[in-house]
């Protein structure tokens, strides 16, 4: 096994305190053995250099979402690396060009490696305009399958998971806490990353007793911060928030969810104190990132991707490794999804672009369920009805029968993944790449 040095990540078994009180430790897997991982620091354009020491039962790979990274260090098995076997090490070596929000996990078998725990966070700071604020914190927010003794259920390959939503947990935690609480004063300014961790779940957030505005979304700045009404975080998907503290004295902030298992709290803000008698004024934008301006939309290059699949859809089967499949033969296979009639990952590319092409995709959901479209290595618009293109974003919910529209210029070469992130959907089938050169 190779030694350790001072810059590794290491992802290896450990102990955390998921559920407190009278429960016992649960067993996870963690980078550093910790759950969350360590929270990686950098400013913008500064490289970060991590040698990847693999001590799972299991072949991994780090991928760093959201960063408009080499395609090398981009760590999806077979396309851009081989996987990293049980004791080998691999060094991972890139500079982080925009300021943001990011986060990295495994990218094989990333459903299991990541129901038990594997992610952290990657904060890439802007060099300067940043907003002041009291209070600068990273809530990671993850969804759990346990038993009734706080151990991770392992039921990974539940083939009625992955036919339906995916793989939703029974207790929430915040940074690896189901009880997470900070301190607070009255009026104080409080940046708020917040990153759905979870395989599946879809949060859609309230904050009573905190008021303010979405300021990014995925790690890009909006030009005009949006007054933070309800928020709907889908897996994958990260919102930076500027928020007043305008509960009482002496009560309490929450940050709740409002989903399928009806109203919870997710993390608390005690408040104690008053930091100013009154709130600040509105923050102003972040600084942009330097990410390249869309092309004419009239001339971009148009791609269709239909979803198919899934329990309660329509589809009788797809084509794997060349010929076509019914359901039942793909589910024995682990493939219940499909993209553009497909179930495996395509040796083709859905798009070959060259480097400065505006590419369109017009996502059709033809399933039952939402989708969380997820593109490596680029961020996209989302084409509205009127033709406007919406916020830079690198995760996009797409309801059921829905079609979204997305829209980006191919400027980073390599291959890239275009999946979904309900990781039970993507392993079943719901994966395809982009090439640019
Ligand atoms: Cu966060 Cu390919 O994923
Ligand atoms: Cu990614
Ligand atoms: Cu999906």
């Amino acid at each position: 096994l190779a030694a350790p040095s001072a810059v590794d990540l290491t992802a290896e078994p450990g102990m955390a305190r998921l559920v407190p009180d009278d429960f016992p430790e649960t067993a996870v897997w963690g980078y550093g053995g910790t759950v969350p991982g360590p929270t990686i620091r950098v400013r913008q354009g500064e490289t970060i250099s991590r040698r990847f020491l693999n001590r799972l039962p299991q072949p991994s790979t780090v991928h760093w979402h959201g960063v408009r990274i080499d395609n090398a260090m981009d760590g999806v098995p077979d396309l851009t690396q081989s996987p990293v076997a049980s004791g080998e090490a691999f060094h991972y070596d890139f500079r982080a060009p925009d300021a943001g929000t990011y986060w990295y996990h495994p990218h094989n078998r990333s459903w299991e490696q990541m129901a038990r725990g594997l992610s952290g966070a990657l904060i890439v700071e802007e060099p300067e305009g940043a907003p002041e604020v009291d209070l600068d914190e990273v809530l990671l927010i993850d969804d759990w399958r346990l038993t009734d003794t706080a151990q991770i259920a392992q039921d990974f390959d539940n083939m009625h998971d992955w036919a339906h939503l995916g793989r939703v947990g029974n207790w929430i935690t915040v940074n690896g806490s189901g009880r997470w609480r900070k301190a607070v004063e009255r009026n104080a300014r409080l940046r708020l990353r917040l990153v759905n961790t979870a395989n599946a779940r879809i949060f859609e957030l309230n904050t009573p007793g905190l008021e303010g505005w979405v300021v990014a979304l995925d790690g890009m700045p909006l030009e005009t911060p949006r007054p933070l009404g309800g928020l709907v975080l889908a897996p994958a998907q990260r919102a930076d928030l500027i928020v007043d503290v305008v509960a009482e004295d002496s009560s309490e902030a929450l940050l709740t969810s409002r989903d399928r298992d009806g109203e919870y709290k997710i993390a608390t803000f005690v408040v104690e104190g008053e930091s100013r008698p009154e709130r600040m004024s509105s923050p102003d934008p972040l600084p942009a990132n330097p990410v390249a301006a869309l092309g004419r939309l009239d001339d971009a290059r148009k791609v269709d991707l239909t979803m198919e699949g899934g329990a309660m859809g329509g589809m009788r089967g797809a084509m794997m490794g060349g010929r076509m499949m019914g359901m039942r033969e793909m589910a024995r296979a682990g493939k219940v999804w499909a993209f553009n009639g497909r179930a495996d990952m395509p040796a083709d590319p859905l798009v070959a672009a060259d480097r400065g092409e505006t590419i369109r995709i017009a996502m059709v959901n033809d399933t039952g369920w939402p989708h969380a479209m997820h593109l490596h290595g680029h961020h996209f618009r989302q084409i509205g009805a009127g033709g406007a293109p919406g916020p830079l974003r690198d995760t996009l919910l797409v309801e059921p029968g829905d079609t979204a529209e997305i829209a980006f210029v191919a400027d980073n070469p390599g291959d890239w993944l275009l999946h979904c992130h309900m990781l039970e959907h993507s392993a079943g089938g719901m994966m395809t790449w982009l090439r640019v050169t």
